[in-house]
């Protein structure tokens, strides 16, 4: 029956606050994100990081008023992913309604004072998410914040600083102050011990930095904290009746039903309209797969569908509570109920608390989950395995008549297929059983990452025991091991009835559970064996926990009482940082000071404008990039017809638009092009711009455009390059002393290869542009490139203009990593000829997915290497070849190869070396520079092969390392000799510093009494050369403008990316200049001020601008000396000057002397400097799971003498994280035909709050000398060098896996992939459980994923 809806009672004002301003839209489109409709209307303090809910940039408050209870409920969601429409009656708050730099809230304040931003592109997001925790809970403990950070990433700070700063809000922990001296010295809470009578000086008496005992950390005192000083909420929305809505949008209608009997009439009238919860997994569909769902019905002010409900046989919920009101009705029902019925509540709050992220538990439903149907939803599992039953209505029932009761265990069919009709039923219910006696249940969940990370298995088990232990009843609920949540029937068949703790049982039930959940090495989900592993070692784990909760006696039957482990446990985190050694005196205390960083406050009060931030410009135009989907192919044709007759599309522009060359190249090679001409050479390659009004047209009209291919054989692996023979034409090879007749003398030789996997850099602003051209043949970009003189070339050539008529300026960028010095160029490039055919500004932000697909990662690098040692074990030669996978052009990998090739001796003296280095060329988008440019890579192989052989020859490996490290005044391969060589005492200093032995011993004893958690632990030694590769790139300029007010204009070639270098420079002209840091000002890094500048890169631009900048110092100092010697006050000089005409302008300019390395006769001085340091890091490993948690890290560096240290251990932290990441969660992956599966932080995972090392130590080498560094102040570069230490991580994971293997027979060595992730870890495990896990591939079968190294 044909049901017509009435209209008249809905409404189509949307009303709500944002920020405490009332706001009213007539009619908004539903397809309009909140995070979409605060930016538009200025608030850009909110950011997009992913659109995924995976970063938190985008983290808003949203606060509503509960009539039932009466209280104001606090919300931090996703912006990216909460309908503009679903704020009706709520208050919003943005970032912008907190405070501003002139008067910035508590938390802002603190972290900016913490050095808590860096780039500062996550940071308001990371301030929400606190003030969210502070406005429900203004005392939290330092647990709840630890906590209160899962759905926020940092890609700069290693987040130390940033839990810092919100640890200042936490109640003090006055016990552990007292009792958790560290090892150190410093309080285990990172408090300094100086602080006021209850002995810490975080209360809110007296707030304060916490504090280590140093001469550069002053004490700041904070503005106190005052939480009835915050933003009110809206008296009018407590009195709102919440009314029906509807609105009509360009695409999609929306309803707001306010009953139940509402949301079937308007599903009766059209069976299509698809309900809405939170929105968390119709945004993504919306968003990345371009589903269309019209009209979109929201559920969640419909009472009947909300509120819990508790009796003695179970929870009663309504389906569409959020997974958050889920968590709390649980936390508060176990209180209420018997001991045995809390179980399950235990079961679903040990799920919930790993379930996602806050912000998605505040927004989604658990409807939401159940109906999805996800086969990796954590919920499912456990409603099948606790006999859950669910509620249905539908819309073509009998009024009044009762829904129907569908038991979990028959509810999903298939995938996202369940017992749910999609265009009749809504889920009103869910009813969860308490547990009985004797009955036990458990939820399990394994992840990449162990926060906010979607599970590769989960399961939930329920096993009713009879008094003698028999099975009565055992149900398991499995995730991710089939296409939807299933069951493992066999199994449960096969226990019943069989005594628990019976070791043949369960032998016999993990040969079944193999039977029950079928893989194959192609199956989808990909780690086919990891998760046949990991379905096996639930249970086990499960056996084990009902056997302790039972009480039973089982020694006669499973003997080893070690078995009784637990997983891994995390504590929170603390950490001292000291600046002992890395200090100096100036004459005016301005260096080495840690002066703030100069838009730290900005940053974190949302002020900070980055590109995509600034504000339309008048006639401004959208472009979205036509990528190929192939990985090589020909193009057959392109069809834009459908595009262009897109209502708002204003244009398509491909390489026959171009009006100069649209050939170029991101390094030496000119072997790319803008745009496609014929041919596709990998995935992500740029057919075509297509320009709209808005960018939801652009990026649609751009999926209209059709492109016919003709595919062509593609190579995706390094392995797949060498058998095609596929190079780069740039071959490298380096020889030290006669290697052939080194190795004929060597005692013993070692062989082997070492593969290192790539890493996305995962900058959290993505690539963006305006580029405006103004008819005059004048362009200028504003952009996010750490290259900004490579663009003004790069797009003068493509536009057929000289590089004069071309400006591009960078503001700041919101992080770049190597990943915005040669890649943004395609982008920019399009846009530009866009803009040069339309004369109007075009304007764009990539999508984390597209940025991700086109930009290239860090390359992957294969090593064979063959390692000679003398009888003495000490390093006689090393023969490599090194092979990167460079993707489809050259871009700078042979540049990335030279220095993995220079890297290569690590800190040893290898005596005779031949390194040759092979550039493949595969169908993959071209990798380009990382952080570390190479050198981790090479470094990596080196470590790998030194812990190899010392396992081989059964020495220590810290001992095989320190026998063979080189001595002052050696001759590297590269024949640069070794000056100021501190590595081998700073070495000694940090053992000492970290108590290496004792807790060596330590480590051995755990490991001896357990048998499912080892400990390991590494000690990682490093050196990196400072320099610029390429002679000319050396070279810097600075232009100093004095104003006659004495206001500075400090200008230079080096972009801001959250280094802090505008910080430092501004230090070292306020040390020259000697005025204070406040009377300099930089604005941005412009081409027309600074000409010729080089790439902010290598680890350099401090050393290079700082020189440039002091020349022009020098200069003005000069021309100020009788003005000074008069004995005037800055202003007085300037103004002064001013009137006798005195050019108070200065250009500098510095070359780095001395160097200019020949690579063909292997001579001259190839680095200006070495950086080095040292890292210690101890790890404690799941091995029934693979999960580890970093239990300490140890970091010490010599930094030359630090223009600002709290930088530079900003930049330590930052780097050891990104270190830590490659090595272990980050694991870039394809598709076999060539399309990037890794693409956002769904499914790449980059380090979390909870990742960092739980003690955190970061030092400087003592009482070194630097006679030989002629730097400025005798500084070093930081930003790259402590990058490889973070591996101590994965080495430490190896240590721990040593210990395991032997225990299950494996004594010799081993190679533990790079990156080792969970899956790799408990892979290598070598136990039976991992062993009958394999599978043997069949022809032809190729891995659903795969790396590229
Ligand atoms: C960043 C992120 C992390 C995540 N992590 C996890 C995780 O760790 N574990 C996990 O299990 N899940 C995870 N998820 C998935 C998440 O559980 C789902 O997105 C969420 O539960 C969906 O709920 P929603 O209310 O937002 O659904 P919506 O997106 O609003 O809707 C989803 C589906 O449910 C339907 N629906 C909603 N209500 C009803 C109803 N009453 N009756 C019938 N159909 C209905 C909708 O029509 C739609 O088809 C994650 C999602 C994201 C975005
Ligand atoms: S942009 Fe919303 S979570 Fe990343
Ligand atoms: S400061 Fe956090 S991403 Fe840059």
């Amino acid at each position: 029956m044909k049901v017509t809806l009435d209209l008249s009672g809905f409404s189509n004002k949307l009303h709500f606050y944002l920020n405490g301003t009332e706001i009213t839209i007539e009619n908004p489109d539903p397809d309009t994100t909140l995070l979409q409709y605060v930016r538009s209307v200025g608030l850009t303090g909110t950011k997009l990081g992913c659109a995924e809910g995976g970063c938190g940039a985008c983290t808003v408050l949203v606060s509503s008023y509960d009539k039932a209870t009466q209280h104001i409920r606090h919300l931090n969601v996703n912006g990216c992913l909460t309908p503009l429409c679903s704020v009706d009656g709520k208050h919003v708050i943005t970032i912008e309604g907190l405070g501003t730099y002139k008067n910035p809230h508590p938390i802002q304040e603190r972290i900016a004072l913490c050095f808590g931003s860096q780039c500062g592109f996550c940071t308001p997001g990371i301030a929400m998410s606190l003030y969210a925790l502070l406005r429900n809970k203004p005392t939290p403990t330092e647990e709840e914040i630890e906590d209160s950070f899962d759905g926020n990433l940092c890609r700069c700070t290693g987040y130390r600083p940033i839990l810092d700063a919100a640890k200042s809000f936490a109640v003090p922990k006055t016990s552990q102050i007292k009792n958790g001296t560290a090892s150190n010295g410093a309080s285990s809470n990172g408090c300094c011990g100086n602080g006021g009578p209850n002995g810490c000086c975080k209360g809110f008496d007296r707030p304060t930095i916490p504090q280590e005992s140093s001469t550069c950390f002053p004490s700041v005192l904070f503005k106190k904290y005052d939480p009835s000083q915050e933003l009110i909420f809206p008296p009018r929305l407590m009195k709102k009746v919440a009314e029906p809505l509807h609105f009509q949008g360009r695409k999609t209608q929306w309803f707001r039903p306010t009953t139940l009997d509402q949301v079937l009439q308007i599903k009766a009238t059209y069976p299509t309209a698809k309900f809405v919860g939170g929105n968390t997994r119709i945004g993504i569909d919306t968003k990345f797969k371009h589903m269309e769902y019209n009209p979109l019905v929201y559920l969640h002010d419909i009472a009947e569908l909300q509120g819990v409900s508790i009796t003695s046989e179970g929870i009663t919920i309504g389906a569409n509570i959020s997974v958050a009101n889920l968590q709390k009705a649980m936390e508060e029902a176990i209180d209420t109920v018997n001991e045995h019925q809390v179980p399950v509540l235990r079961a679903f709050l040990a799920s919930l608390k790993h379930f996602a992220n806050h912000q998605i538990r505040n927004s989604a439903s658990v409807a939401g989950s159940v109906a999805t149907a996800s086969p990796t939803s954590d919920l499912n599992p456990l409603f099948i395995a606790s006999n859950s039953t669910f509620s249905i209505l539908s819309s073509n029932q009998t009024a009044g008549s009762p829904a129907r009761v569908v038991p979990a265990t028959e509810f999903f069919v298939g995938y996202r297929k369940t017992a749910i009709n999609p265009e009749t039923d809504i889920l009103t219910k869910i009813h969860i059983p308490l547990t009985q006696p004797s009955e036990y249940i458990r939820a399990f969940k394994q992840t990449k990452r162990r926060d906010d990370d979607v599970a590769i298995v989960n399961a939930a088990i329920r096993v009713r025991l009879s008094q003698d232990n028999k099975v009565d009843e055992i149900v398991f609920g499995y995730g991710s091991m089939a296409a939807f949540t299933c069951q493992a029937k066999r199994t449960s068949e096969y226990l019943k009835g069989k005594t628990w703790g019976d070791k043949d049982v369960l032998e016999k039930a993990l040969e079944t559970l193999d039977e029950d959940l079928p893989m194959q090495i192609s199956t989808p989900g990909g780690m086919p064996e990891y998760r046949r592993t990991l379905s096996k070692s639930f249970f086990v784990r499960f056996w084990w926990d009902v056997i302790q909760r039972q009480s039973m006696d089982i020694t006669h039957n499973h003997g080893d009482l070690r078995l009784l482990s637990e997983e891994v446990h995390r504590h929170t985190s603390f950490g001292t940082q000291s600046d002992k050694g890395a200090t100096q005196n100036s004459e005016t205390g301005i260096v080495s000071k840690s002066v703030n960083m100069v838009s730290a406050m900005k940053q974190s009060t949302g002020e900070a404008i980055y590109t995509d931030d600034m504000p339309r410009i008048h006639n401004e135009l959208y472009g979205a990039l036509v990528l190929s989907t192939r990985a090589h192919a020909k193009v057959v044709s392109v069809d834009t017809s459908v595009a262009l007759a897109h209502p708002g599309v204003r244009g398509y522009f491909d390489h026959r638009d171009v009006p100069g060359t649209n050939t170029w190249g991101g390094g030496i090679l000119l072997d790319e092009f803008i745009f496609v001409i014929d041919t596709v050479y990998c995935v992500g390659q740029t057919i075509g711009i297509i320009v709209a009004d808005t960018q939801a047209i652009a990026q649609e009209a751009a999926r209209m455009v059709k492109v016919e291919y003709h595919d062509l054989p593609s190579l995706l692996t390094i392995d797949e390059a060498i058998a095609a023979d596929s190079y780069i034409p740039i071959t490298k090879k380096l020889v030290k002393g006669d290697v052939d007749a080194a190795f004929a003398t060597c005692a013993k030789i070692f062989e082997g290869e070492t593969r290192v996997g790539g890493q996305e850099h995962f900058y959290l602003e993505t690539q963006s542009a305006i580029v405006n051209y103004n008819g005059e043949d004048e362009v200028e970009i504003h952009a996010s490139t750490q290259s900004p003189n490579e663009i003004q070339l790069s797009i003068s050539k493509l536009l057929g203009l000289r590089a004069h008529k071309v400006t591009c300026k960078v503001k700041r960028l919101g992080g770049g990593f190597g990943g915005k010095e040669s890649r943004t160029l395609p982008m920019i490039g399009a846009l530009s000829v866009a803009a040069f055919r339309t004369k109007r500004p075009i304007r764009c932000m990539l999508d984390r997915n597209e940025d991700m697909v086109i930009s290239g990662q860090r390359n992957p690098f294969m090593g064979k290497w063959k390692v000679g040692l003398d009888e003495n074990n000490m390093l006689v030669a090393l023969d490599i070849q090194m092979y990167l996978n460079s993707g489809w052009s050259a871009d700078l990998s042979p540049a990335v190869m030279e220095r993995a090739m220079i890297q290569i001796d690590g800190v040893y003296n290898f005596h005779n070396v031949r390194v040759s280095g092979y550039c493949c060329r595969t169908n993959i988008p071209s990798n380009t520079s990382f952080r570390g440019f190479g050198a981790p890579q090479g470094n990596i192989i080196t470590e790998d092969f030194m812990t190899q052989i010392a396992e081989q020859i059964n020495v220590p490996v810290d001992k095989f390392r320190v026998m063979n490290f080189y001595k002052p005044g050696e001759m590297t391969h590269y024949n640069q000799e070794l000056l100021d060589w501190h590595l081998p005492k700073g070495y000694m200093q940090l053992k000492e510093k970290a108590n290496y032995e004792t807790r060596l011993a330590a480590v051995e004893e755990f490991n001896k009494l357990s048998k499912w958690r080892k400990r390991g632990m590494s000690f990682i030694p490093t050196k990196f050369g400072v320099t610029f590769p390429i002679l000319h790139l050396n070279q810097a300029g600075a232009l100093i403008h004095i104003y006659h007010d004495g206001s500075v204009l400090l200008s230079h070639g080096g972009v801001e990316m959250g280094q802090g270098l505008h910080t430092k420079m501004i230090q070292v002209c306020a040390e020259e200049l000697q005025i204070p840091v406040e009377s300099i000002h930089t604005v941005d890094v412009s081409t027309d001020r600074v000409a010729n500048t080089t790439s902010t890169a290598a680890s350099a631009s401090s050393d290079l601008n700082g020189m440039a900048i002091k020349n022009a110092c020098d200069e003005l100092n000069e021309r100020l000396a009788p003005y000074r010697a008069k004995g005037l006050s800055w202003t007085e000089i300037a103004h002064q000057a001013y009137f006798d005409r005195v050019n108070l302008s200065v250009n500098g300019f510095y070359k780095a002397p001395n160097i200019g390395y020949d690579w063909k006769t292997n001579s001259g001085q190839l680095f200006f400097y070495f950086t080095m340091g040292a890292a210690i890091s101890e790890v404690e490993v799941d091995l029934l799971t693979g999960t580890h948690t970093v239990l300490r890290s140890d970091v010490s560096m010599d930094l030359g003498r630090s223009i600002n240290p709290r930088v530079d251990i900003g930049q330590i932290e930052g780097a050891f994280m990104q270190g830590m990441g490659m090595t272990t969660t980050e694991e870039p992956l394809w598709f076999p035909d060539g399309r990037l599966f890794t693409q956002g932080p769904g499914a790449y995972k980059i380090p979390g709050f909870k990742c960092i090392p739980q003690e955190f130590n970061i030092s400087f080498f003592e009482d070194v000398t630097h006679d030989s560094v002629k730097t400025i102040y005798k500084s070093k570069g930081v930003g790259e060098p402590p990058l490889f230490l973070g591996s101590s991580v994965y080495f430490a994971i190896r240590d721990a896996l040593r210990y395991a293997r032997k225990e299950n027979g494996h004594d010799g060595t081993f190679s533990l992939p790079i990156p080792a992730t969970a899956e790799k870890i408990r892979m290598a495990v070598g136990d039976t459980i991992a062993e009958s896990s394999r599978l043997a591939s069949k022809s032809g079968e190729r891995p659903w994923v795969l790396q590229s190294c």
